[in-house]
């Protein structure tokens, strides 16, 4: 149906083909929405920021942002969203703290499906609540891009919001669906978002928590969140981000010993993990230089707490995944 790409479409390959597009879609938003009002889910991701981003300018106060916190965030990412859109773009903002609400369910759940269909099972609940609290709302706004569309019918994995109940039904605004990914970032950027936004490394919806292998305490997930934070640090002073695909930590529930202040420890690995890929899937490891593993495993064992080990994992996909769970 009328979910292909048109074949005269353009690739968004310049600002000004960016331009052209920015000034087109704020033209059929204003036309689809006229003066209702639309909810969007934002993640903080590339997509959802830039239909955000979109909305604002077509729409502006018509529009409201829901953010919902999981608690399985990266380090800074709340925030960047609410300095974003609240405070320069002047968007309605709605800030959900649903970290202890996600953190409870998920606690003792060491199945890693079982632990994605709770966060998503989650994310809808808190979602449908936030909905139910706005009045009028006609529209809902959607990150849905090509690649979506083309994989698996339309249906985005990682902020999927289609699980609302029927008496929710809303009108489905989805600007950037025509669109893959390097030309929303394109757009992104021409639109004037922060460069850490739009330039952003592939994220999992269930977050971090993929990372914190087996059940989520939330002294590992700590580990996880801090120990990402140096690496994305010493990845980006090293001219390395933007370049290497994917790279994160991962915190596995193991320990072994370690010596500190001349007493033993017993405290878990940290694994590093930099991936290069074209689609995700298939993957191969990234040459890290052995001296910024070496900067990069001191500042670990310093500064991240409950953690005694370094590693890096050479493995490429297949045999294994990107992710370890
Ligand atoms: P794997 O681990 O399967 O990951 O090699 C391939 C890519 O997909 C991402 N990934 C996910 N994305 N929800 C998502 O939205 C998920 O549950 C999920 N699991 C993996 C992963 O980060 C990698 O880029």
């Amino acid at each position: 149906m009328a979910d292909v790409r048109p074949v005269t479409m353009e690739r968004i390959t310049t600002e000004s083909l960016a331009q052209a597009f920015i000034d087109e879609q704020v033209a059929a938003l204003r036309k689809q929405i006229g003066n209702g009002k639309v909810l969007l889910a934002l993640s903080g991701g590339v997509d959802s920021s830039v239909v955000a981003a979109l909305l604002i300018k077509a729409v502006g106060d018509q529009l409201t942002c829901v953010h919902v916190n999981h608690g399985l965030l990266r380090k800074g990412e709340p925030e960047q969203v609410i300095e974003v859109f609240r405070n320069q773009m002047k968007a309605n903002l709605v800030y959900v703290d649903a970290v202890d609400r996600f953190l409870d369910k998920l606690a003792g759940v060491s199945d890693p499906e079982e632990k994605r269909k709770i966060i998503g099972a989650e994310f809808i609940r808190v979602f449908e609540e936030e909905a139910r609290k706005l009045d009028g709302i006609r529209f809902l706004g959607q990150g849905t891009i090509y690649p979506d569309i083309l994989e698996s019918d339309g249906v985005k994995a990682h902020h999927n919001v289609g699980g609302l109940p029927e008496d929710l039904h809303f009108e489905l605004v989805e600007p950037v669906k025509f669109l893959y990914k390097d030309e929303v970032r394109v757009v992104g950027k021409a639109l004037g978002l922060p460069d850490n936004m739009v330039y952003r490394q592939p994220f999992p919806g269930p977050g971090l928590g993929v990372r914190c292998v087996g059940a989520i305490t939330r002294d590992r997930l700590e580990a996880v969140r801090e120990s990402d934070a140096i690496l994305r640090e010493e990845f980006a002073a090293s001219g390395l981000q933007g370049k290497v695909w994917q790279y994160f930590t991962i915190v596995p529930d193991i320990k072994s010993t370690g010596i500190k202040d001349n007493k033993r420890t017993w405290d878990w690995p940290v694994v590093i993990r930099a991936v290069n890929s074209v689609d995700a899937t298939a993957a191969t490891i990234e040459e890290v230089p052995y001296a910024l593993l070496g900067k990069i495993t001191n500042r670990i064992l310093a500064e991240v707490k409950g953690v005694n080990r370094v590693l890096y994992d050479l493995s490429p996909k297949p045999v294994a995944t990107i992710e370890w769970e």
